[in-house]
């Protein structure tokens, strides 16, 4: 069930509603040739009768465990019991304690880049409940660089599916660094993790008082093993995993589905305009992530083309041009989730929300309200002043990468004012559909864009 071939697109759909089942074969040989036997022993014809028999019962035995090792080792990421005692020791001893009987609730943030996620993704790390990790799956995009997109996705879902377990020895598979164990420090995301940098890991916070971390404080944790994480993570009723690498919710579909897993999934969408003009906005940052998604364009796909046919070769526009190519594979595949979404399969029931940037900007503490509400949490007064001081702020937003107490509403319009007329217009072709469906109202000229009374939100049709 768990470990379906990983099919490429577009055939996920179909490949979900049939259910194919697959085994691992046991390599059965007999390694005598029948015709040269017979040949030697043509005298001895009851050596020759010995060997048939032999060689009868031999296979008749071989049949025998073939047929067992099929009925009982279905080519399942279930048997983790198995894999795992014989896969741990490669990387690193652990304490194998019994499989999660408690009700854990475990949440995917389902987004892409640019989309406000490492803000959303505060008000879970924040949570004094909740065990937090961002961005886990960096570390299969750097290991294998330059895969594309898309070959990793497999790859991902499965990362998840041992996280999820707190099982964090995954890590270690994607090592960059030869000859190191990996270490608390060494996880992506370390110097913003609320759990990494608090005690009894670190000395410098603790979990339970809601407010931001200091990067250059927590550098300063000593380095634990994951073993000392996996301890914590133990501890937590809620998993928190926010991600961009998953390009599409239908790669989640056997996690859904496992009824062992209770995992549901909030889906950050943001306006692709806007993720387009961030994009471009911190292209020195997206270089390798612009190249690894825009080598998993579908070659089957019919591409649009370009609105300004001269775009590509104006030197100066160059990157931007990456970033805005990079949109076609982004909406594609959101617009895939949102088809999924819409069609409603049993294995997302009660299972995902929807939630977009800009509503959140607009109304912090309801949107928090409503997520929480789907995830099972409460919201405290501390982190109800956590997200109001986070998004009521006057700074404007400097660093892109920085999570910062911003002006929210002045972020949300910002590609408005920037973005030239064709740069909108090839965006809107590209994500055409998944705009119509989240309720990003398409511009027409450019002064509707540059007017920034004129909204340009509706009502999603999710
Ligand atoms: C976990 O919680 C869900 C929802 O309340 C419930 O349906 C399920 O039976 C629980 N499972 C266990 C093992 O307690
Ligand atoms: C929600 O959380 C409470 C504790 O905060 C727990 O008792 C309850 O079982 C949880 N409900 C579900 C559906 O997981
Ligand atoms: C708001 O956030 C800023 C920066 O993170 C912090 O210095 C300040 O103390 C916070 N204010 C409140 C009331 O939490
Ligand atoms: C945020 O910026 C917008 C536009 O500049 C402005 O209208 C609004 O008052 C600002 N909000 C806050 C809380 O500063
Ligand atoms: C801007 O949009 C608003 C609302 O649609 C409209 O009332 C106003 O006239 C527009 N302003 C300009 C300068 O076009």
């Amino acid at each position: 069930m768990k470990n379906k071939p990983f099919l490429l697109k577009p055939s996920w759909e179909k490949t979900f509603g049939k259910k194919p089942r697959t085994y691992c074969r046991s390599d059965t040989r007999i390694i005598a040739n029948p015709g040269v036997v017979i040949k030697v022993l043509r005298q001895k014809k009851i050596l020759v009768f010995l060997a048939y028999f032999l060689l009868v019962t031999l296979a008749m035995l071989n049949l025998a465990n073939f047929k067992w090792a099929k009925e009982s080792q279905p080519c399942s990421l279930q048997m983790t019991e198995n894999v795992k005692f014989q896969n741990r020791p490669y990387f690193h001893l652990i304490n194998h304690k019994a499989p999660q009987v408690r009700n854990r609730t475990l949440v995917y943030v389902l987004t892409t880049w640019r989309s406000g996620s490492s803000f959303f993704g505060e008000l879970f790390n924040q949570n004094p409940g909740v065990f937090f990790l961002y961005e886990p799956m960096w570390h299969i995009w750097q290991k294998l660089y330059p895969g594309d997109a898309l070959s990793l996705q497999g790859a991902e879902r499965d990362m998840l599916s041992a996280l999820y377990r707190c099982d964090f020895s995954v890590f270690q598979l994607y090592n960059t660094q030869v000859g190191k164990n990996v270490a608390t420090r060494d996880v992506f995301g370390a110097p913003f993790n609320k759990v990494i940098c608090s005690y009894p890991l670190c000395p410098f916070y603790r979990k339970d008082v809601v407010g931001m971390v200091d990067e250059n404080v927590c550098k300063n944790c000593p380095p634990q093993s994951l073993e000392a994480l996996e301890e914590q993570c133990q501890k937590y009723d809620t998993i928190v995993i926010k991600g961009v690498r998953i390009l599409d919710i239908n790669v989640l579909a056997p996690l859904l589905a496992d009824s062992s897993l209770n995992l549901k999934v909030v889906h950050l969408v943001r306006d692709p305009r806007a993720l387009a003009n961030s994009r471009i906005r911190s292209k020195h940052g997206l270089i390798r992530e612009n190249l690894q998604v825009i080598r998993s364009r579908n070659p089957n796909l019919r591409h649009l083309p370009m609105v300004d046919a001269n775009y590509k070769a104006s030197k100066r526009d160059g990157s931007d041009y990456h970033s805005i190519a990079a949109m076609e594979v982004i909406c594609e595949h959101m617009s895939n989730t949102l088809k999924t979404v819409l069609s409603g399969p049993s294995w997302l029931k009660g299972k995902y929300i929807m939630v977009r940037y800009e509503d959140l900007v607009e109304n912090p503490l309801g949107t928090l309200k409503h997520v929480y509400q789907f995830v099972n949490l409460t919201v405290s007064r501390d982190m109800e002043a956590f997200i109001m001081n986070m998004t009521t702020g006057h700074n404007n937003p400097v660093e892109p990468f920085e999570v910062s107490s911003r002006n929210g509403t002045m972020a949300a319009n910002a590609w408005r004012t920037v973005l030239g007329i064709n740069q909108i217009r090839q965006v809107e072709a590209y994500c055409s559909h998944a705009m119509s469906v989240l309720g990003y109202v398409h511009v027409r000229m450019l002064w509707e864009a540059r007017n920034l009374s004129k909204s340009l939100l509706t009502l999603p049709r999710i």
